[in-house]
């Protein structure tokens, strides 16, 4: 008997070795151990024996069922594992590969021409020390109106047509609480409440006008609002910035002039306009036919806008100013029209700097 486990067992391994697939080895494991199998039917025979015989084949016949066992699983996980291998292999994706094979190309995405200069204007003010902030789109009477200097009722307001917001919770005196900011001076107030001067900042950003639109007006538009405050500032250091600056947005002299200009938050205030860049001074649509482009509304600040600004007027001052992005632009690219730049239309926006 024992001499029959043997050979079972060389019977066994030699029938193994050959196999590389799962269903052989399934079938040669039923073979020896499936319920007829040579090892099953050896097992079954134990009955027939007297004891002292089944005390030595019984467990070397067990012991075989497992080794038999044994050796089929571990040649089937082989196989699994192979497969496996063999699979992930197939699946990988060679990152590398650019020339032999067709690249779906799509379009990047890109910046929109009032973000490429929006940008080159921030790298020059922070060259300058200037801070740049933010602020809310959403802006209470006071930021926007108030602390400027333009009290209830005073007809500067009447200056800019504001998107008011209409609360049906409160009465109708009290409605008139909040609204879309109407240009980016608000910041201004927002900067003095949370510094000590000195100080120099700027503040980009959209601003909301109820306004009719034309070549030159959009309902949306953007500001960039700069504030420096300290001791003995002077018109003479307005104008100096301001030059400067435009000189650095062109990146050549352009020629500007100013005006006397009335904003309730600044005392002198100033208009400064550029000779337009569209029509070299001709006259078109951007500049109404006059040749100059209004672009940097200025000034010295108000006492009372250091006052609401936490600032002592009578020991600092400083100038303000608000420049129109969209014109800058507009100037920049030579756009005739400020409409496209809200349009969203793609064969506007991608002739732009794309990434
Ligand atoms: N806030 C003004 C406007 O939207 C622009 C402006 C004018 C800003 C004069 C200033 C300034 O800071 O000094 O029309």
């Amino acid at each position: 008997m024992a001499h029959d486990l043997e050979k079972a067992k060389q019977d066994f391994l030699a029938k193994l070795a050959p196999l590389t697939k799962e269903a052989e080895i399934l079938n040669l494991k039923s073979e020896f151990v499936g319920k007829t199998g040579v090892v099953s039917e050896m097992l079954k025979s134990l009955k027939d024996m007297n004891p002292e015989e089944r005390k030595t084949f019984g467990p070397r016949a067990n012991e075989l069922k497992d080794f038999i066992n044994d050796q089929c699983n571990l040649q089937l996980s082989k196989i699994e594992v192979e497969e496996i291998n063999k699979k992930l292999a197939e699946d990988r994706i060679d990152i590398s590969l650019t020339d032999n094979i067709q690249v779906k190309t799509t379009k990047g995405g890109g910046f929109h021409p009032r973000t490429i200069i929006q940008q080159e204007i921030e790298d020059i003010f922070l060259s300058m020390g200037f801070d740049v902030l933010d602020g809310p789109h959403i802006e209470d009477e006071f930021h926007n109106f108030e602390a400027l200097n333009i009290p209830a009722d005073h007809p500067a307001r009447d200056m800019q047509d504001t998107f008011w917001f209409h609360d049906p919770h409160t009465t109708p005196a009290d409605t008139k609480k909040y609204l879309l900011r109407t240009h980016t001076s608000n910041i201004q107030v927002r900067g003095m409440l949370s510094r000590k001067p000195p100080f120099r900042f700027i503040a980009p950003g959209v601003v909301f006008r109820s306004e009719r639109t034309d070549a030159s007006h959009e309902m949306v538009f953007t500001q960039l609002e700069g504030m420096m405050v300290g001791k003995d500032i002077s018109v003479a250091n307005l104008i100096y910035f301001m030059k400067t600056i435009l000189k650095e947005i062109f990146k050549k002299d352009v020629e500007v002039r100013l005006r006397p200009g009335f904003f309730p938050f600044v005392e002198p205030g100033f208009e400064l306009d550029i000779r337009c860049l569209i029509c070299s001074g001709a006259g078109c649509s951007v500049c109404k036919q006059i040749g100059w482009v209004e672009l940097l509304p200025c000034g010295m600040i108000h006492p009372n806008v250091l006052k609401a600004g936490g600032i002592d007027p009578n020991e600092y001052n400083g100038f303000a100013f608000g420049l129109g992005l969209d014109r800058l632009v507009m100037m920049r690219y030579g756009i005739d029209d400020i409409r496209h730049l809200q349009s969203g239309d793609l064969r506007f926006n991608s002739q732009f700097k794309l990434f």
